[in-house]
């Protein structure tokens, strides 16, 4: 009997071990290279819409009558500041972008007008149509009197995929009208550390949410796949970036390291790529950031194996601004390196003529493959067809009565309105009466260029004033005129002085406008120095003065000292031009019922400011009058 188990026991050990040996493997194997990707175990998406027959032979038409200066050309772009409309005659770029902090005109001039001029220069001297590309991520905010949507943070806190499609076409069609063809959004990062200067970009730290809205983002930016050229329609080609693990640096560090696991790269920041592959996207951007190691830029397992490959992605790829110099053995005027791993577009704002001139000779070198080459001219005139910049017309060009028209001001006012996340309301004290006696404060009351916050008329955003938005709301204006019209009134005071005694403050305080770099933190700790605000706010409290806190901010703060020193506390985090949506929810009626109920709900977590860092307000949290006895 002994012999006979044991040699059961054996059979049955030998069974385990082949059942472990042939089990299907979902992660990488053990002996993983750091960053080097594995298809096999990422799930498949399909570009929709990009590829089909008619198009194919158009492209290889126009492919057999081009030079291979042309065609590197094409897989270059210049920013509007390092290049003229003279230039563009003689060097055939595919592209030119308006970087963050790129103007049209003499003066920073940034009318509509200016951009029109400017992008119809261009094209007049381009042999062969350009894409004209701008960071549009809330709205077309680098255009003077463009709607100005709230950040995708407040987005989040919206929960509403319809709002952010409707958002996505509004802002397509206020570029089509100044004649850009190319947005860079969405973003489609899902930070995992606030002290990320760019979290604000970010829809939320759920990859659910991000994948949500990142079809919708997709589908109203360029029209539903299929639908025929999206520039006649007043839509443009939208950027799904930056792929990917950019939220997943190491200490929220901009342009960093992610150390995330191959599981975890896919199921968390790669899930919004899905979404949008699926939606049609037409370009995908590379990131800054490294995957355990490796420059997003130089990784071929990622960008030719996963993305195009298994992923299925039709469109292109470009590079971010100079992203390319930063592989190992490039420089910003030289990079085969980032071609071969898949990038198909070069980003070389500034150095695109040296890099002309050094792709052109490692072509004739035979360093680049000639395949290659056509592989990514291909991709990119593809996209051009699809987008119908061969074809004339532009119906929406012009049309100024498009920017900031009602319909898109109202569409902001709602977006800005749906995001507000209540975080308290001790003794219901929100809504206030419409007859009440107001005291607005705080350095954010008044300023439309602070709720707008980076990325808005200029890379860094701030240093406006309220002229600067022809089109747009304060948030104390919002107030005055609500109260006006219950018989109540504001008193504006933005360190919070009074001449007569107020029933109540609102006090508008927060972030001041950042964007890449300059907003990372060491500390995720609000005024961790010297508590400005909260001084403000103790002394209003001392003063027996009702308080509510209107913060505006692009992410959560540790701030449990402003927060429990505050009656109320509404996260309005950067809602952009429509500063009347504040007053809708907080102001109510004459007797103090609601007009708007609170309807967001956090997409980060809020941390509380002890150590260790533990949540104060969790994903998902959200009062709502209705819900307050
Ligand atoms: C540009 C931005 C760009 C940044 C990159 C700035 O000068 O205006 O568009 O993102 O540089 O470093
Ligand atoms: C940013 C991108 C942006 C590009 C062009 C880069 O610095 O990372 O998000 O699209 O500049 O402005």
């Amino acid at each position: 009997m002994v012999p006979l188990e044991k040699s059961t026991r054996q059979s049955v050990l030998v069974l385990l071990w082949c059942a472990l040996m042939m089990r299907p493997t979902s992660a990488a194997p053990l002996d993983a290279a750091p960053g080097v990707a594995h298809p096999a175990s990422w799930p498949r998406s399909h570009s929709a819409g990009l590829l089909d027959p008619a198009t194919e032979s158009r492209v290889t038409d126009l492919m057999s009558r081009m030079s291979p200066e042309q065609k590197v050309g094409q897989i270059i772009q210049a920013d509007i500041g390092h290049i003229t409309a003279e230039e563009l005659r003689r060097y055939p770029l595919g592209a030119v972008l308006a970087g963050g902090d790129s103007a049209p005109a003499a003066g920073a001039d940034r009318s509509p007008r200016a951009w029109l001029a400017l992008a119809r220069a261009l094209r007049a001297a381009a042999p062969i149509p350009i894409l004209f590309g701008i960071d549009a991520v809330h709205g077309n905010n680098a255009v003077r009197g463009a709607t100005i949507f709230p950040h995708n943070i407040g987005l989040g806190a919206a929960h509403d995929a319809a709002l952010v499609e409707r958002i996505g076409a509004a802002t397509a069609q206020e570029m089509a009208v100044v004649g850009f063809d190319w947005a860079f959004a969405p973003a489609l990062s899902v930070p995992q550390d606030l002290r990320w200067g760019r979290s604000y970009e970010s829809y939320s730290q759920d990859p659910a949410l991000v994948r949500r809205y990142a079809g919708a983002m997709v589908r109203g930016l360029q029209g539903a796949a299929d639908s025929g050229h999206a520039v006649q329609s007043g839509h443009v080609a939208a950027t799904a970036k930056h792929f990917v693990g950019d939220g997943g640096t190491r200490d929220g560090i901009d342009q960093g390291n992610s150390e995330a696991s191959e599981p975890e790269l896919i199921r968390v920041h790669a899930q919004g790529y899905l979404a949008a592959i699926d939606a049609g996207v037409m370009t995908v951007m590379a990131s800054f950031s490294s995957w355990q190691g490796s420059k997003l830029h130089g990784n071929a397992s990622l960008l030719n194996d996963v993305l195009k490959e298994r992923l299925g992605f039709d469109g292109f790829v470009v590079g971010d601004w100079n992203g390319h110099g930063q592989i190992a053995g490039c420089t910003n005027t030289s990079c085969a390196a980032a071609l071969m791993a898949g990038i198909d577009m070069f980003m070389a704002p500034d150095g695109w003529k040296e890099l002309f001139d050094n792709t052109l000779a490692q072509l004739r070198a035979g360093n680049i493959p000639a395949a290659r080459l056509d592989d990514a001219v291909r991709r990119i005139l593809r996209v051009k067809v699809k987008l119908g910049l061969f074809d004339a017309a532009r119906p929406w060009e012009g049309r100024a009565d498009v920017l900031a028209s009602n319909f898109h001001r109202a569409l902001a006012r709602d977006a800005a309105r749906e995001s507000l996340v209540l975080l308290k309301n001790a003794g219901a004290l929100l809504p206030l009466r419409a007859t009440a006696r107001v005291l607005v404060a705080g350095d954010g009351a008044d300023d439309i260029g602070r709720q707008c916050g980076g990325w808005t008329l200029g890379w860094q955003g701030g240093g406006h004033h309220n002229g600067d938005f022809p089109q747009g709301e304060s948030i104390y204006a919002g107030l005055r005129t609500a109260l006006a019209a219950g018989g109540g009134s504001a008193q504006l005071s933005t360190s919070g002085h009074y001449r007569e005694k107020p029933e109540v403050a609102i006090v508008v305080f927060g972030e001041r406008p950042y964007a890449e770099g300059a907003g990372d933190l060491r500390s995720i700790e609000y005024q961790p120095g010297e508590r400005r605000d909260l001084e403000l706010l103790l002394r209003l409290r001392a003063e027996h003065i009702p308080l509510v806190s209107v913060f505006l901010s692009g992410r959560p703060r540790a701030m449990d000292a402003e927060i429990d020193a505050s009656d109320a506390f509404v996260a309005a985090w950067l809602p952009g031009s429509e500063g009347g949506a504040i007053a809708d929810v907080l102001i109510g009626d004459a007797r103090g019922a609601a007009r708007h109920d609170f309807r967001g709900t956090l997409s980060f977590d809020w941390p509380a400011s002890a150590a260790p860092p533990r949540s104060r307000f969790a994903l998902g949290y959200g009062l709502s009058y209705a819900a307050t006895p």
